[in-house]
C-alpha cells in the first residue's frame, strides 16, 4: 500500500449516519481541489453539488448539469482530500427514469470519482430507487424540501412550509427516504417549524440549507459564504468578503502591468 493511500482516513457514511442527535454536522460544497483541501480539514462531508453549474458555470439553473461535469468535479475534490467523507450530486436525468438507471449512473459516478456516497433529490418518490441503490452498495444522501433540479415544476426557488397544508406532505417525504436506506437528508429552504418536525421525527440526520438551527448539521455553498456571489440569499451568513478582496488584487495588479511596475527586480530571473 502506498503512503499516500495510507494517510487517507475518511468519515465513512456510518460515523455521519450515527451523528443522529449529537455533535452537529458541518459540510460545505467544494468543486475543485484547492478549496476542497481547506474545506478538508473543518468539514465532516464536503458536497460536490451540481450547484456548480450556476456557481462555476454560469448557468441559470442546475437542470443543464451534464454527468460527465459532476465527474470531473468530483475527482478534483477526491484527489485534493483526505479526511471528509466526499458525497456527489446525481444531476437532473440520471437517476429519476428507474432504479436501473439510477443504478448505472450511480455506480459510474462512484468508480470514476472514488466519492463515498451520491446526492440525489426527491422525497416518497424515489424511495424506490434508494432502496435499490442501498441494497447494492451505494451509500445514498437525500434532498427534499426546496429540490432546485424541480424548479421549473415549483415555479422557482420558493421555501417550502408557509402553508401549514403542506407540511405532511414533506414530512412524509422525509420518513420515506429514511425508511428506503438514506444515511442523511438534505432539508432546504423550508421554514423552521417544519424542519423541527422533521428533525425529531426521523432517524436519520438531517442537513440543514435555509431550514434553521434545529437541523442535525448545516451546509452551504463555499462561493456564497466567502462573498463571492452577487446575490446573498437570506440564510447564507457571509463569512468572508472575498468577491471585493479578488477585485481589489486584480486592479492593483492590471495597475502594476500597465505602469510596468511588475515585474519587478525580486520577480525577475537576473
Ligand atoms: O448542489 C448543491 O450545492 C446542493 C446544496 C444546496 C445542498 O445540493
Amino acid at each position: 500500500m502506498s503512503k499516500q493511500i495510507k494517510s487517507i482516513r475518511r468519515t465513512t457514511v456510518p460515523q455521519i449516519r450515527a451523528r443522529k442527535g449529537g455533535e452537529p454536522i458541518v459540510s460545505l460544497t467544494s468543486y475543485h481541489a484547492h478549496t476542497a483541501a481547506i474545506v478538508d480539514r473543518h468539514a465532516d462531508f464536503i458536497l460536490v453539488g451540481d450547484s456548480l453549474g450556476m456557481v462555476m458555470h454560469g448557468m441559470e439553473s442546475t437542470v443543464g448539469v451534464p454527468m460527465d461535469l459532476m465527474i470531473m468535479h468530483g475527482k478534483a475534490v477526491v484527489r485534493g482530500t483526505r479526511k471528509a467523507l466526499v458525497v456527489v450530486d446525481m444531476p437532473f436525468g440520471t437517476y429519476e427514469e428507474s432504479p436501473n438507471v439510477a443504478f448505472r449512473n450511480a455506480a459510474t459516478i462512484m468508480k470514476e470519482t472514488g466519492c463515498g456516497a451520491v446526492k440525489l433529490e426527491g422525497g416518497a418518490r424515489m424511495a424506490e430507487t434508494i432502496d435499490f441503490l442501498v441494497q447494492r452498495g451505494i451509500p445514498v444522501m437525500a434532498h427534499i424540501g426546496l429540490t432546485p433540479q424541480s424548479s421549473h415544476v415549483m415555479g422557482g426557488f420558493k421555501t417550502q412550509g408557509r402553508d401549514e397544508d403542506s407540511w405532511d406532505a414533506h414530512v412524509a417525504d422525509a420518513h420515506a427516504v429514511a425508511d428506503a436506506g438514506a444515511f442523511a437528508v438534505v432539508l432546504e429552504g423550508m421554514v423552521e417549524k417544519l424542519a423541527s418536525r422533521i428533525t425529531r421525527e426521523i432517524s436519520i440526520p438531517t442537513i440543514g440549507i435555509g431550514a434553521s438551527v434545529d437541523c442535525d448539521g448545516q451546509i452551504l455553498v463555499l462561493e456564497d459564504m466567502l462573498g463571492l456571489n452577487e446575490w446573498t440569499p437570506k440564510f447564507v451568513r457571509v463569512y468572508s468578503d472575498l468577491g471585493p478582496m479578488i477585485d481589489d488584487a486584480v486592479s492593483r495588479y492590471a495597475a502594476d502591468v500597465r505602469g510596468r511596475a511588475f515585474p519587478g527586480e525580486d520577480e525577475t530571473y537576473g
